[in-house]
């Protein structure tokens, strides 16, 4: 059997120590003590909530994962064609599965493979890293283990002519408006012009079917959003009681996103030791704990322009449920 040699292909750097104390988690404060109270999506990647959300990937009432596989399947080459040869950072990498189609193809097409996933779970980045570097023996990783911001401001200088970030699995849709000018900004500060931006998003579509994505049947939805409670727990020495908290997952049709709550069955107060800070809850109060926005397709191109984005390919299935915007920067 042939021993492939991946240490000195593989390289990660560690931007979130879960153990110092430079985890002021004042975002958690900040949250808890709003009104209506929200906490910050990112806690939901723990090893655990990680574990589930890859779960959550193959349920059937959860369309997005396999509908962008699809379409990643069909056209991962035209991207490559496009592209050219490019390093490849990916924002939120988790199992790193559909990005091996990309790799794949660049593969085939003779590109040099060197890829640069960005994610807040270490032990997932580490075990896919390992993964992809024996299953590609030609391929080079550069991974950080970091949250989008801190990821994007920490781009080492690149080796190939230019990189394509991509973002996949509508992950955009965590983002309010707001935070989404934020993003975009650090995006086009991390590019030159002629990078490519590759980005999926989840289309708008019946309230019903939005809905069933995030109510699944096997309660899958349920116990990752839970989660977060028990990753404050660890992460904060804190005292949540998971069995006091219900899932609950709306379709605003107004607004055009689902939210994802977290709401006290009774009245209760919960303490986090290491941040010092006591919460109160009364009994149904919520909170909410994520936001996935549903896009329109134009409005998407016409905002993606307004940032320096131009489009320059636009790839969907045939139902048009899901999209895959191939951007470059002017
Ligand atoms: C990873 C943010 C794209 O919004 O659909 C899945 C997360 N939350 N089920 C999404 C999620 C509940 C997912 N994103």
């Amino acid at each position: 059997m042939a021993i492939i040699q991946t240490k000195e292909r593989l390289h990660i750097e560690y931007l979130l120590n879960p153990k110092a104390d430079t985890d002021d988690g004042r975002d958690v404060i900040m949250g808890l003590s709003q009104t209506p109270k929200t906490l910050p999506f990112w806690y939901f990647y723990d090893q655990k909530g990680s574990q589930l959300f890859e779960q959550i990937c193959t349920l059937p009432e959860y369309y997005p994962t396999r509908t962008e596989t699809v379409i990643l399947q069909a056209y991962a080459k035209e991207i490559g064609r496009i592209t050219g040869a490019c390093e490849l950072v990916e924002l939120g990498s988790g199992s790193s599965t559909k990005t091996r189609l990309l790799l794949d193809a660049y593969q085939e097409l003779g590109y040099p493979l060197r890829y640069v996933p960005i994610d807040v779970s270490s032990s997932i980045l580490e075990a896919s890293a390992q993964q992809l570097l024996i299953d590609y023996p030609e391929l080079k990783v550069n991974g950080l283990v970091a949250t989008y911001q801190l990821g994007l401001n920490q781009l080492t200088p690149k080796i190939l002519p230019g990189i394509m970030i991509f973002f996949l699995g509508s992950s955009l849709g965590n983002f309010t408006q707001e935070k989404s000018d934020r993003f975009f900004a650090q995006i086009t500060t991390a590019l030159t012009s002629g990078d490519y931006f590759l980005l999926g998003i989840d289309l708008q579509k019946s309230p019903a079917i939005l809905a069933a994505a995030y109510n699944d049947s096997q309660g899958i939805t349920a116990a990752f959003n839970l989660n977060l409670l028990a990753h404050l727990n660890w992460r904060f020495r804190g005292n949540f009681d998971l069995s006091l908290f219900e899932h609950q997952a709306k379709y605003n049709q107004i607004a055009g996103q689902i939210e994802m709550y977290l709401a006290a069955k009774k009245s209760h107060s919960v303490h986090l030791e290491k941040l010092d800070f006591t919460v109160n809850f009364e009994a149904g109060e919520t909170i909410l704990t994520e936001i996935s926005r549903k896009f329109n397709l134009q409005q998407m191109e016409q905002y993606l322009e307004t940032k320096g984005l131009k489009v320059r390919q636009l790839f969907t299935d045939s139902q048009q449920w899901f999209a895959l915007l191939l951007c470059e920067l002017i």
